[in-house]
């Protein structure tokens, strides 16, 4: 298995084989806090990353690794547990693979989840927010090296208008309160200094993290339609007195756990692919 399409192209044969009949149109995205998501999935089947040659291999610890394919009501869906991180490599192309085999077995719509530190004292830890945009302060990119004119992507509706409609619309519905923001991307793993959440905040930012961009980036590029959904875990460096550590964020995670999952699963029987 020598090249990245090799990779891709052995990722699509598996797939196709454990989902048989089934034909998902939908991909989400699990990050911290999302995760207990899995579980709603009906007729579920998981491939595990490893056998997946163009899905990353995983280290940190909460983060399975697997794809599990199922439904959700009318919905067939695929859900990634696990992504790899451009603070762990250096490297922003790390669902590079995973993405380009999701489009080529026909998903149309990545949904993406999150956690992520609150800019505005408006939104509170434990609360949610629909990505409307995203600044993209690492400057980096997944696409560097790739050939064709393909590369010069438009970003001027990354995350989806009409998604955003129906998934407000779904919140609404189900009596979930829903906050819209801008996703700033920063590398991490540190987190921010009080000077660079004023700086971010100043630039137009509500929410700051440590995904999300390079996966959608790669999802426009592979022309899938984006969803980004955050969960604010707590309020950004220097808005409060708490003191930051991935603990917290992974406890305010857990506890929000409940409220994410029920917005998602209205969300996906909401949105059209
Ligand atoms: N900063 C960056 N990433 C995060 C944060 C934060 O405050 N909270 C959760 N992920």
């Amino acid at each position: 298995m020598n090249s990245n399409n090799d990779r891709v192209d052995t990722s699509v044969a598996t797939l196709r084989h454990h989902l048989g009949a089934r034909q998902p149109r939908v991909a989400v995205l699990l990050g911290s806090g999302w995760g207990p998501f899995a579980q709603q999935v009906q007729d579920a089947v998981d491939v595990p990353y490893a056998e997946l040659p163009a899905f990353p291999a995983l280290a940190i610890g909460g983060h399975a690794g697997v794809l599990r394919a199922g439904r959700m009501g009318d919905t067939e869906l695929v859900v990634l547990a696990g992504r790899k991180h451009a603070y762990e490599t250096g490297e922003p192309d790390g669902m590079k693979g995973a993405i380009r085999s999701l489009a080529a077995i026909g998903i149309q719509v990545l949904v993406q989840t999150n956690a992520a530190g609150s800019m505005d004292a408006a939104m509170r830890p434990g609360e949610l927010m629909l990505i409307t945009d995203h600044l993209n302060v690492v400057q980096r990119s997944p696409l560097v090296g790739e050939p064709g004119d393909q590369r010069f992507v438009d970003m001027s509706a990354a995350y989806c208008p009409l998604l955003r409609s129906q998934a407000l619309a779904a919140a609404a519905a189900a009596g979930i309160t829903l906050h819209e923001g801008v996703y700033a991307w920063v590398l991490g793993p540190q987190f921010e200094t009080p000077a660079e959440i004023r700086m971010l905040r100043t630039l137009g930012a509500q929410a700051v993290g440590m995904s999300t961009v390079p996966e959608t980036i790669l999802a426009r590029h592979a022309g899938l339609r984006v969803l980004g959904l955050s969960m604010l875990t707590n309020m950004a460096a220097g808005m409060d007195t708490q003191t930051l550590s991935h603990a917290h964020t992974l406890s305010t995670a857990n506890a929000g756990s409940v409220q994410a999952v029920a917005l998602l699963s209205a969300v996906l029987q909401a949105i059209e692919p």
